[in-house]
């Protein structure tokens, strides 16, 4: 399909050139004073049988954008037939396994994804991050081990030894585990100059922000970062969730600024999702691709919206599963289920690690544009009251005793059933399969809209990055390429999140 799509485009863009070769025969004549009206009447009805061939084109791209997952170049069975018609094979050869499809579908996908702009990246010499937490230290690693110079800027002199900690430690740990020589790890944190005066960013060529993600503090500091970087500098924000353009604008050179949003820990996850905003400049896209590549990431670029590509799936599917919650099924159990189905944690797991505020604070970021008739899911709410905030309060959808392994907690299905009685609910038990249909089948249809919003630019991609940053079983290829499998299990799957939902769903075009 990949193919397909390259051809199309190929013939896409044949229609166009022969539009752009009308067009100057049209002004060479009206520069010869050729063009009686006869003559104008007759290339008008040329262009128009161009226009309306370059339409068509247009449909049928878009049919074999909304149509893409599986290719069938990818899903190509075994075994290929000899000259002549017949088979080479004397044994009769079984059928690559599904995994195997699926994998090479996923290495497809990697080479179609994240392919720059034609436009020359600008020159990347040093790099400045600014924010040394979490994410900071492991972006200031990221650059450090591909060998940039980088310059690390923090708020505060306590606030940077602890982000230069981190760093040294990660240095630290790829010498204990043989990745890296002990030379090697000094060379590289050599390269690193850290402070907390801003203006030591002014001789950087791309700076990264991973600053708390508040608007308002992102807004000012990409207003002050403008004034200090050197014109042509990249500005690149690692936001999660934060409306991209909203940040451009504060800046005042938009054309500068691009979305890097790593996955946690940084220099461990491959992918990047490389957010174009509405004014991100074509070269300024280019440098991004050209150094998520050159620092051995799986660049995959992504429109802006609430979430970008995965996280706004990767929401639907939760909240979906909250309402699996609110209905009867436990925490416990879809987690089971979905682990069973092959992620490598099931999404109440993945919430206590990576902690219910963010997802409180987003809720509440949204309720001010959210319309009062739509469902929202309240067990969260009462968890978070509580302090129990996940894995660091030692406590959220499991407990946490002395920081061990997740374990299932009375008092959480006390919170079920209280908040299930007063929605006035019967609770039922959900099997397995209805839990899996649901939550892939809301799963894919936000990847659908995803899609055809333009926040992706391919099926595939979308399939990328739910493999390789939300633990989907790689396996089965990612949603959109399963789905194709598992038509009527998606279908139904999404008539009942639709049910469950109820007002505002937004349903996705199925490609069948
Ligand atoms: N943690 C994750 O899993 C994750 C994943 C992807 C993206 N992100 C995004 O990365 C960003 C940072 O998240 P984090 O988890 O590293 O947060 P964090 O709280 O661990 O780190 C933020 C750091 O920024 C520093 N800081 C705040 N304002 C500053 C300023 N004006 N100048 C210099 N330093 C400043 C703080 O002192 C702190 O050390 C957020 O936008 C977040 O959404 C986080």
């Amino acid at each position: 399909m990949i193919r397909q799509d390259r051809e199309l485009l190929a013939r896409l863009s044949s229609v166009n050139t022969r539009l752009g070769e009308a067009v100057v025969e049209l002004l060479h004549r009206q520069d010869g004073g050729l063009l009686p009206a006869e003559g104008l009447r007759a290339l008008g009805h040329h262009l128009q049988g161009i226009t309306a061939d370059l339409l068509n084109r247009a449909d049928e791209l878009d049919a074999v954008v909304i149509d893409r997952p599986p290719s069938r170049e990818v899903t190509s069975r075994w075994p290929p037939t000899a000259t002549g018609g017949e088979s080479m094979n004397t044994v009769p050869t079984s059928p690559e396994p599904d995994d195997e499809l699926a994998l090479r579908y996923l290495r497809q996908a990697e080479s179609a994804a994240g392919t720059a702009p034609d436009a020359e990246p600008r020159d990347v010499g040093r790099i400045g991050v600014v924010g040394a937490g979490t994410m900071g230290a492991g972006i200031a690693t990221v650059f450090l081990q591909a060998g940039f110079p980088v310059t690390v800027v923090e708020q505060s002199v306590e606030a940077l030894e602890r982000g230069v900690e981190r760093i040294s430690a990660i240095q630290d740990k790829a010498v204990a585990r043989g990745k890296a020589d002990r030379a090697e790890a000094d060379r590289r944190l050599a390269a690193l100059t850290a402070g907390t005066d801003q203006a030591s960013l002014g001789d950087c060529d791309v700076v990264v922000e991973a600053v708390f993600e508040d608007m308002e503090v992102k807004k000012a500091l990409l207003s002050r970062l403008a004034t200090i970087v050197k014109p042509g500098a990249v500005l690149a924000s690692n936001t999660s969730y934060l409306d991209l353009d909203e940040l451009a604008e504060a800046s005042g050179r938009p054309r500068d600024v691009v979305g890097l949003h790593f996955f946690s820990p940084a220099h461990v996850m491959r992918l990047l999702e490389v957010v174009r905003g509405a004014k991100t400049g074509e070269d300024t896209l280019a440098t991004a691709l050209w150094l998520g590549r050159k620092t051995g990431k799986l660049p995959v670029v992504a429109g802006v919206c609430d979430g970008f590509i995965g996280n706004r799936v990767y929401n639907a599917y939760r909240v979906q599963c909250e309402f699996m919650v609110e209905e009867g099924a436990l925490p416990e159990e879809i987690d089971a289920a979905l682990e069973g189905f092959g992620f490598a944690m099931g999404p109440f797991t993945v919430w206590d690690m990576s902690g219910l505020d963010i997802a409180k604070a987003t809720r509440q970021r949204q309720a001010a544009t959210r319309d009062p008739r739509e469902r929202m899911p309240k067990v969260l709410d009462v968890l978070y009251e509580r302090g129990r905030l996940g894995r660091k309060t030692g406590a959220g959808w499991y407990a946490y005793p002395d920081d061990g392994e997740r374990q299932v907690d009375p008092a959480v299905h006390e919170v079920i059933r209280a908040v299930v009685e007063r929605n006035g609910v019967e609770p039922r038990t959900l099997s397995p399969d209805e839990i899996v249909r649901r939550a892939l089948g809301v799963i894919v249809n936000e990847a659908m809209l995803v899609l055809a919003d333009g926040i992706a630019e391919r099926a595939s991609d979308i399939d990328l990055v739910l493999a390789n940053g939300y633990g989907f079983p790689k396996k089965r290829g990612g949603p959109l390429f399963w789905a194709h499998d598992h038509r009527d299990q998606v279908t139904t799957g999404i008539d009942e999140a639709e049910r469950a939902t109820g007002f505002g769903f937004r349903r996705g075009r199925l490609p069948w």
